[in-house]
């Protein structure tokens, strides 16, 4: 069946967007957030204006880890909501939005309209880069939100763990039936390595982006390692951090660079 392409409509308040990444797992707390974040500090420290979207509808985790709250949301023409600016880039959370929590009964449709509602309805004005934090899972709210949200390119991130690697493996799947070009994988939480010894300690098993890459060839960009983390800490204000989250962005930037799918504004469609 021939691939069916919709031009999209792009919200106007995203035309100015370059390039939107999605960060996508179909396992829950692997790190999606903190791999989004991190990778947003980065590009914005290499001098790329960046903008961060939550778009967790269920369990938003950015507001805190950027220690954000909705009194700071600023309406702008009635009809745009300017982001926040935090640590240099601009950044918009459904948790700042939903003063209570989201109804746990909302369905694809409902979640991926209320995200997309979130996207163009905020004033991002010119951008570089645009970092979309999604929801975990391979339901019809992961799917609907591939779908409607118009990405450039999704990078998916796994821990080593056995059970990551193969709901990751769904997550791939599901991406791989949408127009939706994977740059590469971060493995997270790859091991522990305590700051007084060289011996490195694999909590989480070993060797699982690894295996992903391999299957479905594809660049294992970073393999990021746990560390002893204080609750809204950020990563990238550790040095060693700091070099690993530089290092990822620089081959995402190359990757962009030496991709030659064009960096087409098409909405994502399912080809079955
Ligand atoms: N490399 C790391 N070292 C230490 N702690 C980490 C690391 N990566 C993530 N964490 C912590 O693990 C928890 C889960 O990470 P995070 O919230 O980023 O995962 P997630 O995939 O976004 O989860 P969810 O599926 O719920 O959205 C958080 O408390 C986060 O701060
Ligand atoms: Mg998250």
């Amino acid at each position: 069946m021939p691939k069916k392409e919709v031009s999209l409509r792009i919200p106007e308040s995203l035309r100015k967007v370059k390039t939107i990444l999605g960060v996508f797992s179909a396992k829950g707390g692997v790190g999606k957030s903190e791999i989004a974040l991190n990778l947003a500090l980065s590009l914005k420290s290499k001098g790329y204006s960046t903008g961060l979207v939550d778009a967790d509808i269920y369990g938003p985790s950015q507001p805190l880890l950027l220690d954000a709250s909705s009194g700071e949301l600023e309406v702008k023409d009635k009809e745009l909501l300017s982001p926040v600016v935090k640590e240099g880039i601009k950044f918009i959370s459904m948790g700042l939005i939903a003063k209570e929590r989201m109804p746990v009964i909302w369905r694809g449709p409902m979640v991926s309209g209320a995200v997309m509602q979130l996207l163009s309805q905020t004033d991002w004005q010119d951008l570089d880069f645009l970092i979309i934090d999604t929801p975990p899972g391979t339901g019809d709210v992961q799917l609907t939100l591939l779908q409607r949200m118009p990405l450039n390119a999704a990078i998916v991130v796994t821990t080593p763990q056995k059970v990551s690697v193969s709901d990751t493996r769904k997550g791939i799947e599901m991406i791989n039936k949408l127009d939706v070009p994977i740059l590469g994988l971060v493995e997270n939480m790859s091991f522990f390595q305590p700051t007084d010894t060289e011996k490195k300690y694999y909590l989480f098993g070993k060797g699982g982006g690894a295996e992903l890459a391999k299957e479905y060839s594809l660049d294992l960009f970073s393999e990021i390692p746990l560390t002893e983390k204080e609750d809204f800490s950020i990563l990238y204000e550790k040095e060693n951090y700091r070099k690993l989250f530089d290092d990822l962005s620089k081959k995402v930037l190359d990757k962009l660079k030496s991709s030659n799918k064009k960096m087409n504004q098409i909405i994502p469609q399912i080809t079955e």
